[in-house]
């Protein structure tokens, strides 16, 4: 029998958004999703986290997220914001291993699993994010490359750990390109990721394990995808920037 895992929908708003506007959109979302019956997680710029995290105190259901961080608490590392000062604002998640930040800021996955270390050692939760490019699935060598990641994200995370972490499943070729993955081919890659992790860990951590769907999802998708008992939820970019689309994707979760 499968535990019970609530749906998460996240909002990753990367580079939008001003700090003028982030409170009116959060308040928008929040007042179209009040019969919300999922986790929902807001992920602005790094500008927005304190103003945000006080809007949203003790909203049980409600949580604020990062979208990087670095793999040291502090030191000479100009323009960097650490997993410490992360913790420190009250922030409950941080977002790792986005394919924009292994794509445009060269980060692999030796540095991913220092970042996951560093930031699960300040109790933050951790969205680890993977996925193939467009060539990677058309040669048939999608899920090949989603063990290689996973296996070396994970290298040295411990069973009590891995419960601190939610994957996202973002196919590259999905991003921001109106490319939705079909609800199969998620619930596919879903699947094959669960059993992965149930093998490197156990059944038990397997099936507590939420995994989420990124690419184009949007609110004529979303219930498609998120009736699928192997998509626990959502990790959503360009639709999270406007509250009806965003509100109809957490009225679809359930
Ligand atoms: P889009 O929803 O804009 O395709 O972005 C997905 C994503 O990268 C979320 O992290």
């Amino acid at each position: 029998m499968s535990d019970f895992r609530k749906k998460l929908i996240a909002g990753n708003w990367k580079m939008n958004v001003l700090p003028s506007q982030a409170e009116h959109l959060v308040n928008e979302i929040l007042n179209g999703a009040s019969n919300a019956d999922c986790d929902i997680l807001f992920i602005p710029p790094y500008t927005h986290l304190h103003s945000l995290r006080s809007l949203i105190q003790n909203q049980g259901s409600v949580f604020i997220g990062a979208q990087n961080c670095h793999q040291e608490n502090s030191g000479a590392f100009t323009g960097e914001i650490s997993p410490e000062m992360l913790k420190d604002l009250n922030v409950d998640f941080v977002v790792l291993g986005h394919s924009e930040r292994r794509q445009y800021f060269g980060e692999n996955d030796k540095l991913i699993n220092q970042k996951i270390k560093s930031a699960l050692a300040q109790n933050l939760k951790v969205i680890y994010c993977c996925g193939e490019s467009e060539s990677e699935r058309e040669a048939g060598k999608h899920k090949d490359l989603i063990e290689m990641q996973i296996a070396a994200a994970f290298s040295g995370i411990s069973e009590k750990e891995l419960s601190q972490i939610v994957i996202a499943y973002e196919p590259v070729w999905a991003i921001g390109t109106g490319k939705t993955a079909s609800p199969e081919q998620a619930e596919d890659m879903h699947n094959f990721i669960r059993v992965l992790l149930s093998n490197m860990y156990s059944e038990t951590a397997g099936n507590k394990l939420r995994i989420l769907y990124g690419g184009s999802v949007k609110g004529s998708n979303a219930s498609d995808l998120l009736s699928r008992p192997g998509i626990d939820g959502a990790l959503v970019g360009g639709a999270s920037l406007k509250a009806d689309e965003f509100c109809k994707i957490i009225n679809a979760a359930k």
